[in-house]
């Protein structure tokens, strides 16, 4: 049990971890290039090191090296026709698990097993395995549509599909198969979501543009990533967004954060309920644009999410949960039965969270229904193994009349190793 007492202000400034989902296409992508790519940035956490060790298994090369600070990384790929056999562990990383088999199953000849840790074994692939058996892939799941995930590389074709719901890691497999298939490959989305490997794709020479609702690749002979640099992750700052608006008299600055127009629902999300956020542009590298994020303790109103703006803040959409406690009314998020497939049932663990801590929260079978009572009692809550969930426990604690108590709270590694390092930094009471 890890507690997180009432707290004071938040005060400070930090840059935030770095993008987990820029962070695994980046692995990714310098794997399948040709030579040498540098990352700058990259997020060492445990769902992207699963990332570096599963390019490592398929033969490419990964070594750190020093530039100004940060983490980087060389990456020698093995081009986008050289990965080699092997079996591959990717822990807790659904990113990892949907992503990678889009590139492999195009690659004639060789066969490559996909497993992970329970989590994992309980995240569906099938969304996956069908687009691409309509490719021409050859690949097998247990029952059909759960890992470990078999894969037999065969000649892929180009294809149109439509995506029955909106999933950026989907989308992502099919246009990394579409790499290597003959003729054109057209993934149409309902509605947009986060587009980080069209714009990588692009900048490494891949053939990738948008036609109205559709994204469209055309095969590729080689990559050339060079150099890709990593914003800090909005998803991450999310956390401490959250902190700064509900803990009284706090000022938050979060740096260098990715402000992708597909990841930003959160900030209109909040915005919408009352609070202000300064976003300072801070350059752009690689087609993903940055800025500097300041946030002060605010009085929140309820409010409606969904339709379209939920693949903006799929990620977020707990915190928009715990947001709406503390709001004066009620909030309604719906059309998000996807949180019920995420590193866990979103849906119930953040309702159960939430209400045990004194919340009103009401699950529906695509969101929650949230009565804000002006703030939230405290208790104990656990993470099921869930980062985001872990997290969210601990910002709930600090802005709780009575503190949370959370089973799990290693679980932040996943995606944060130094989440309570850098709210010791913001609470003035870390080095
Ligand atoms: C991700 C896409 C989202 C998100 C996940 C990361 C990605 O999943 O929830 O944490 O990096 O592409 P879906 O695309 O399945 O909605």
């Amino acid at each position: 049990m890890t507690r997180f007492a009432p707290a004071g202000p938040l005060r400070g400034s930090l840059r935030p971890p770095s993008d987990k989902s820029i962070s695994h296409r980046a692995a990714l992508i310098a794997a399948m290039g040709e030579g040498e790519t540098r990352i700058v940035n990259y997020l060492e956490a445990a769902d992207t090191v699963s990332t570096l060790n599963a390019i490592e298994s398929l033969g490419a090369d990964a070594r750190r090296f020093e530039l100004d600070s940060g983490l980087n990384y060389l990456i020698e790929g093995v081009g986008l026709r050289g990965a080699e056999s092997s079996s591959i562990d990717v822990g807790n990383a659904g990113t990892l698990l949907r992503l990678l088999p889009g590139w492999l199953v195009g690659q004639v000849g060789r066969e490559w097993t996909l497993d992970g840790d329970d989590s994992i074994r309980r995240r569906p692939v099938d969304r996956i395995a069908e687009p691409l058996r309509g490719m021409g892939a050859d690949l097998s799941a247990r029952d059909d549509r759960l890992p470990p995930l078999e894969i037999r590389g065969a000649p892929l074709r180009g294809t149109t599909y439509e995506m029955p719901i909106a999933s950026a890691q989907v989308k992502s497999c099919l246009l990394f198969a579409g790499l290597l298939a003959e003729g054109e490959t057209r993934v149409v989305e309902p509605v947009p979501s986060r587009d980080h490997t069209e714009r990588m794709l692009a900048a490494a020479g891949a053939d990738v543009r948008r036609d109205g609702d559709a994204v469209v690749i055309r095969p590729a002979e080689r990559l050339e990533p060079d150099w890709i640099v990593v914003p800090a992750d909005i998803s991450s700052a999310a956390f401490f967004l959250l902190a700064g608006l509900l803990v009284p008299g706090s000022e938050v600055v979060l740096d260098q954060v990715g402000v992708n127009p597909t990841r930003t629902g959160i900030l209109t999300i909040l915005e919408r309920m009352g609070a202000e956020i300064e976003v300072e542009p801070r350059g752009e590298h690689g087609g993903e644009p940055a800025a500097r994020l300041t946030v002060r303790s605010a009085a929140l109103h309820g409010t409606e999410v969904g339709g379209a703006e939920v693949p903006l803040a799929i990620d977020e959409l707990p915190l928009v949960a715990l947001a709406a406690c503390f709001a004066e009314g009620t909030t309604t998020i719906r059309d998000a039965a996807e949180l019920r497939r995420k590193e866990s049932d979103r849906i119930a663990t953040v309702s159960e969270a939430l209400n045990g801590l004194g919340g009103r929260v009401e699950p529906t079978d695509d969101g929650m229904v949230i009565e804000g009572t002006g703030g939230l009692r405290g208790g104990a809550i656990s993470s099921h193994g869930d980062h985001r969930v872990a997290m969210l426990g601990a910002v709930a604690g600090l802005a709780s009349s009575e503190g949370v108590e959370v089973a799990g709270m290693d679980a932040a590694a996943v995606s944060y190793p130094g989440f309570e390092a850098d709210l010791a930094v913001l609470l003035g009471s870390g080095a």
